[in-house]
């Protein structure tokens, strides 16, 4: 899981279950659009394509990275997808507003991803795993089709994911925060479908916290499955970039060895 530290909860007051939002809580542990917007810079810019301006972000929930995509140029726009009415209603609240008048710059759609939209983009991404709430292969595949057609030349979709033992055992990590703890919980892993429950879980200073705040009932997709499925969806060359926790750089492979727990992003380019 991406996982940052805090940046910007503003008015801050003592955090408890009862206080906090958590979908702060979540942009502000789990997210870190700068990392994110240099890292697709850097994809592009490794195959001598000038950096995207045209974002869709699909399962986009708060639509942070969106809100900041357009903020980090004023050429830039972003289309957001997510089946979510509330989470959408939220973004436009708490985060669209903002922007004021380059709000104009974001569209979000409520709308199951696996629909696509007209819309053409540079680059599409589907982060944080998002997309392992699909456990079968042509849902999979089909959900790559239509991100595939929906890009222009030279345009392409990232996504990451987590991989190495790690990624398949139960385990409970917990992160400081400033006024609450991050607490990812892989729970039981199913090895005949490579099904597992995630829960994220904040906990407060004051005792209170916030159990089970977001689940993820995933399939846990290993690498090479996913570059066959990009394949298969038509999409002609596929990079992996493996993230460097420890010394917070990114590079491009095409072996790596194993470890006990990883994060790469894969390009797959139209
Ligand atoms: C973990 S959040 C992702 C938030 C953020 N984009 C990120 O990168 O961390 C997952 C979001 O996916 C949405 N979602 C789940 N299934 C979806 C689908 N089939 N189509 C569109 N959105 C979906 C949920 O409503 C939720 O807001």
């Amino acid at each position: 899981m991406e996982i940052r530290k805090a940046m910007k909860r503003k008015n801050k007051v003592e955090l408890t279950a009862a206080t906090a939002d958590p979908h702060l809580l979540y942009e502000e542990s789990v997210q870190s659009s700068e990392s994110t917007i240099q890292m697709i810079e850097s994809v592009f810019d490794a195959r001598g394509f000038s950096a995207p301006a045209s974002l869709r972000e699909d399962f986009c929930g708060t639509a942070r990275l969106c809100v900041d995509w357009v903020a980090s140029r004023p050429d830039r726009t972003a289309l957001g997808l997510d089946i979510d009415s509330g989470v959408l209603r939220w973004a436009e609240t708490n985060n669209l507003e903002s922007l004021e008048q380059d709000a104009r710059r974001v569209t979000l759609v409520k709308r199951d991803v696996l629909e696509g939209h007209r819309r053409r983009v540079d680059v599409t991404v589907a982060l944080n795993f998002s997309y392992w709430v699909f456990h079968e292969r042509q849902e999979l595949v089909q959900y790559f089709k239509k991100v595939r057609q929906s890009l222009k030349k030279n345009g392409c979709l990232i996504l990451n994911l987590h991989g190495g033992p790690d990624a398949q055992f139960q385990l409970e990590e917990i992160t400081e925060f400033d006024g609450f703890d991050y607490v990812w919980e892989q729970g039981e892993f199913d090895a005949v479908n490579n099904r597992a429950k995630c829960y994220i879980h904040f906990r407060f200073d004051d005792g209170s916290s916030l159990e089970q705040a977001f689940i993820y009932d995933w399939r846990i997709w290993s690498l090479p499955e996913l570059r066959d499925a990009l394949t298969d969806a038509g999409f002609s060359r596929i990079d992996v970039w493996w993230e460097d926790e420890e010394n917070d750089r990114l590079f491009r492979v095409t072996r790596q060895e194993n470890t006990e727990s990883w994060i790469a992003n894969l390009a797959a380019w139209r």
